[in-house]
This record gives structure tokens, C-alpha cells and sequence, in this order.
């Protein structure tokens, strides 16, 4: 069976790191908001140039914390994309605002700024466009819009660190930009995690306190806050991977490239990269009109494969009381048919990556 991810590679190729930096929190005997907190954000900071970065407990925290330090609250609306996975909506949801989804462009499945456009009323406060799948959305319309409406934008980078836009890495072009270290992210910790990255001095200041339990200095509360921050075992190990960043990312890519080289002839549609995008190939994903069968006939040969996401936000559930129906986003919901996540981690094996391509051959044949 080749599955469709491995966590365990990594750690094994950075062990000795790994294990001495974890040592080297035991020793100091400190696990909450200390020296190495401090230190990754300060790395994580320079990584995109100046800036703050304020650690969390997870990315829905981040999504949450930053749209709450730049003042979206109960009584405002804030967009997204109708394809994103649950946790941003429940970050919106979370500081009182109201989700509002709209649709997405074809060929990168991010944000279609006309949609966007369209989806805004009075109370509409906030955007979080989501450079899904790694692959940045197209910013400078989306700043256009936002720019127009007076919104604040808060990107979601979940599943985009290191990515470029126009050269520029993606989280340098919002008011703040939202980070997930789950553990199978491009950047990962070995637990939950997240950070905001803003050029905002005083929406950090903010993020800051709301982190802890809105303390301007100990004891001293000076506004309602919460407990969320990023503890110093995984802020240690983040760092280490950190340093690796960017060699993980080339890794994806080289495994990106080899993936369109062999599927070239298959009958799928492959992951467009436009010419303003240096993905960073969180996740490969093919879009296909037979993308059931084409994933039994995967699972048959041993490959692992997932569908990110199925469901588009608007018809989930616990959404319905926003009151879209089937239909409202056309594009995402065709795409949410369609799309396929084919095994993509730094370390895959390329002979993996060859058996895959052959499967995916075998079911176009
Ligand atoms: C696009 C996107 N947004 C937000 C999140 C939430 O991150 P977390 O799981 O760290 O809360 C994730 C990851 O799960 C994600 O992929």
C-alpha cells in the first residue's frame, strides 16, 4: 500500500535536531510563551520579511484571533471561499461575525475576486481569501475589491507557507495572514499550532494580549481574551523545520513536476500553476469526470488518495442556517465532484510516485 502520507520520514531525517531541541525545553524547564515562542517568532518574522509573528494554539485560532484584532466582531460579515476546509469558517464564526462564501476561479479553485465582489453588503467587514491546495489566489484584484469596499483581509495560509505570489511570499499582502502547523502541513509541528504574521504594530500588540488572556502584563487584563498560544515544545520544534523549509518545498515541486511529466496523457485535468504562482504543492490534485472510480481503482492498485474537500461549505450541515442552496456556487461545487489528492510529501519515493502515475494511466486506458 502506498499511503497517501507519511509523517515519519521527515522526523528521522531531522531526528537529531528534532530530539535536541526538544531536549533543550526540558532542560530549560519553561513550556508556555518562553525563549523559544519568542525566537520563532522572531524567525518566522524575518522568513517574511519585516513584520510580527504572534504564535497561537492552531490556524482556526490564527483566522479567529486576527480578524478579531482588526475589529471584525458580532453584526459584521466576512467572505470566504465556498471551497475552504470547515476550520476557516469556524475561525469567522468564532469572533461573533457572519460567514459569507463565494465562488471560485476554475483553473486555481481560490477566490474569484467577482464573486467576492458580488457577495459584499453593508455589513460586510472582512475577507479571507485561501491559498488552497499551496497554490496562491490572485491578489491584486482581491486587494482591489478590498480596497473599494474599505474590508480588511486576513489570508488564510493554512496550506500556503513559502508559496510565492508574483515573487512575494504569500501572508506579505493582507492586513494579517493566518498560519496552520498541523502536522501534515508544509511547515508542521507534532501537535496543534499556529501563528499570525501582520505589518500591523498595533493589531499584534492586540493579537498579543487575545492570546493570553487579554493581558497587558501579568494579572492585568485590559480586554477580554482567550487562551491560545503556541507552546515551546512545538515553537522548538518549528523552528528546526523551519531551517527546512524551503528544501521540503523544492521537494514538493520536483514531485509535482515528475507527477505532470508521467500523467501528461492521462484523461485528467492536472493542477494549473499560472504564471504568477510559485505553488508550494501542498497537496496535488487532479480533477477528473469519473474521479469516484478513478479513486477505486486506486485504492485497488494500493494508492492512497483523499478528496479535499467534498462538500463545499454552504451545503455542510452546520452551515444550512446561512441560507444558500445547491447551486449558489457553480464552479466549487462541479469542482468538489472532481477533484482527487494524489500521495504529494516531500520525502514520497519517486518509485511511489512512478507506481501511482502507472494506476492513474492504468484507469485512463
Ligand atoms: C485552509 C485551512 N484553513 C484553516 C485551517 C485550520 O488550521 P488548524 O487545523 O491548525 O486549526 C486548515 C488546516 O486544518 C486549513 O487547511
Amino acid at each position: 500500500m502506498i499511503p497517501f502520507a507519511e509523517l515519519k520520514p521527515q522526523y528521522l531525517a531531522m531526528k537529531d535536531e528534532i530530539d535536541a531541541a526538544i531536549a533543550e525545553v526540558f532542560d530549560a524547564g519553561w513550556f508556555i510563551l518562553g525563549k523559544q515562542c519568542a525566537a520563532f517568532e522572531e524567525e518566522f518574522a524575518a522568513y517574511h520579511g519585516r513584520g510580527h509573528t504572534v504564535g497561537c494554539a492552531s490556524g482556526t485560532d490564527a483566522i479567529h484571533l486576527a480578524l478579531r484584532a482588526l475589529g471584525v466582531g458580532p453584526g459584521h460579515e466576512v467572505i470566504t471561499a465556498v471551497n475552504t476546509c470547515v476550520p476557516t469558517v469556524c475561525g469567522i464564526a468564532a469572533t461573533g461575525a457572519r460567514p459569507a462564501f463565494a465562488d471560485v476561479c476554475h483553473d486555481t479553485l481560490t477566490l474569484d475576486p467577482a464573486s467576492l465582489e458580488r457577495a459584499i453588503t453593508p455589513r460586510t467587514r472582512a475577507v479571507v481569501p485561501v491559498h488552497l491546495y499551496g497554490h496562491p489566489c490572485d491578489m491584486e484584484p482581491i486587494l482591489d475589491v478590498a480596497r473599494t469596499h474599505d474590508l480588511k483581509v486576513v489570508e488564510d495560509c493554512a496550506q500556503a507557507h513559502g508559496a510565492l505570489y508574483k515573487g512575494r511570499k504569500c501572508g506579505t499582502f493582507g492586513d494579517a495572514a493566518a498560519f496552520s502547523f498541523y502536522p501534515s502541513k508544509n511547515l508542521g509541528a507534532y501537535g496543534d499550532g499556529g501563528a499570525v504574521f501582520t505589518r500591523d504594530d498595533a493589531a499584534a500588540a492586540r493579537l498579543r494580549m487575545l492570546r493570553n488572556y487579554g493581558e497587558e502584563s501579568r494579572y492585568r487584563s485590559v480586554i477580554e481574551g482567550f487562551n491560545s498560544r503556541l507552546d515551546e515544545m512545538q515553537a522548538a520544534i518549528l523552528r528546526v523545520k523551519l531551517r527546512h523549509l524551503d528544501d521540503g518545498n523544492a521537494a514538493r515541486r520536483a514531485r509535482a513536476l515528475a507527477y505532470g511529466q508521467g500523467l501528461q496523457r492521462a484523461r485528467v485535468t492536472l493542477p494549473a500553476e499560472t504564471e504568477w504562482a510559485t505553488s508550494n504543492y501542498h497537496l496535488y490534485v487532479l480533477r477528473s469526470q469519473a474521479r469516484d472510480a478513478m479513486r477505486d481503482h486506486l485504492q485497488r492498485a494500493g494508492v492512497g488518495t483523499q478528496i479535499h474537500y467534498p462538500t463545499p461549505l454552504h451545503l455542510q450541515p452546520a452551515y444550512t442556517h446561512l441560507g444558500y442552496g445547491a447551486g449558489d456556487f457553480p464552479v466549487a461545487e462541479r469542482a468538489c465532484r472532481e477533484i482527487l489528492s494524489l500521495p504529494m510529501y516531500p520525502e514520497l519515493p519517486m518509485e511511489h510516485l512512478e507506481e501511482i502515475v502507472r494506476a492513474v494511466l492504468d484507469f485512463s486506458a
